[in-house]
């Protein structure tokens, strides 16, 4: 686990830019599994002036993204489709097939849904390159706390925590969504590499239970320490509760000394 703690949001993104760009220049079909939310804004404002500067090209990107919210069609502007495609598809080059987002407007048989889109994972040969952001009760995708660890793309009751954090996003009178389809962290844990963002201090407690607390199903981000290639990317207030600040800059400097390729 490689830990990155950057002065502020600013220099996360900028770095986050650079790992992606990197990723995506050594292997240009790239499979890129991504994440929506306000940590990620400023992320996706990067990767579009990559593109716009023509140092960028995402021709040959497939992309899923990690969740969607059950019962929203994807023109509803607080649905992740909309959020994707206002952020960074309608800016970027990514073919509209190699898109893949959950369908929150699915119905029925969600069972079946849910195992055709790990099909499509497997049949895009795997994610190479997972972006996550993290919730303040230490969630990944809507994986909330008490997720199983082998948990697989389903249906999943959001938590009281994540329902406050969401409503504000949502109209007076109008229900925000109680479901979601989420990768599992299972799914997640199949990522080739996994890069983890956080800013803010209200995730600082959240950051520190998963990089430096037990691996419990309480905090579903602390599975992650199972991962051979995890990086966690922070800015200072989300990384203010670690106690190992001065290990985890030992690390990074032997790493960009020892294994430069790691950081690029
Ligand atoms: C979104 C997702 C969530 C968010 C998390 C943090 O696709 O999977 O796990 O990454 O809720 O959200 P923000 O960045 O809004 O704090």
């Amino acid at each position: 686990m490689l830990v990155i703690l950057k002065r502020d949001n600013e220099e996360v993104n900028e770095q986050a830019a650079h790992l992606i760009a990197g990723a995506i220049k050594k292997k240009p079909s790239l499979v890129l599994g991504l994440a929506t939310g306000n940590t990620m804004v400023g992320l996706y404002k990067h990767l579009v002036r990559l593109y716009r500067a023509g140092s960028l090209d995402f021709s040959q990107v497939t992309t899923f993204n990690l969740d969607e919210y059950l019962g929203l069609p994807a023109s509803h502007p607080q649905s992740f489709h909309h959020f994707m495609q206002e952020n960074f598809f309608r800016h970027v080059n990514v073919p509209p097939r190699n898109i893949h987002i959950p369908d929150g407007s699915v119905r029925g048989d969600y069972d079946a849904y849910c195992v055709s889109y790990e099909h499509s994972i497997r049949f895009a040969g795997g994610i190479d390159l997972q972006l996550l952001g993290i919730g303040r009760n230490g969630h990944i995708g809507f994986n909330e706390p008490t997720s199983s660890l082998a948990s697989r793309t389903r249906l999943k009751v959001l938590s009281r925590e994540t329902l406050d954090d969401n409503s504000k996003f949502f109209g007076p009178g109008e229900e925000s969504p109680r479901c979601a389809i989420t990768m599992g962290i299972g799914t997640i844990l199949e990522a080739r590499k996994i890069l983890l963002l956080a800013t803010g201090d209200s995730k600082a407690a959240a950051v520190a239970k998963s990089i430096e607390g037990p691996i419990t199903c309480a905090v579903s981000a602390s599975a992650l320490q199972l991962h051979p290639d995890v990086t966690f990317l922070l800015d200072e207030l989300a990384g203010a509760q670690l106690t190992q600040r001065d290990y985890y800059h030992r690390v990074l400097e032997m790493t960009a000394l020892l294994t430069p390729n790691r950081l690029s």
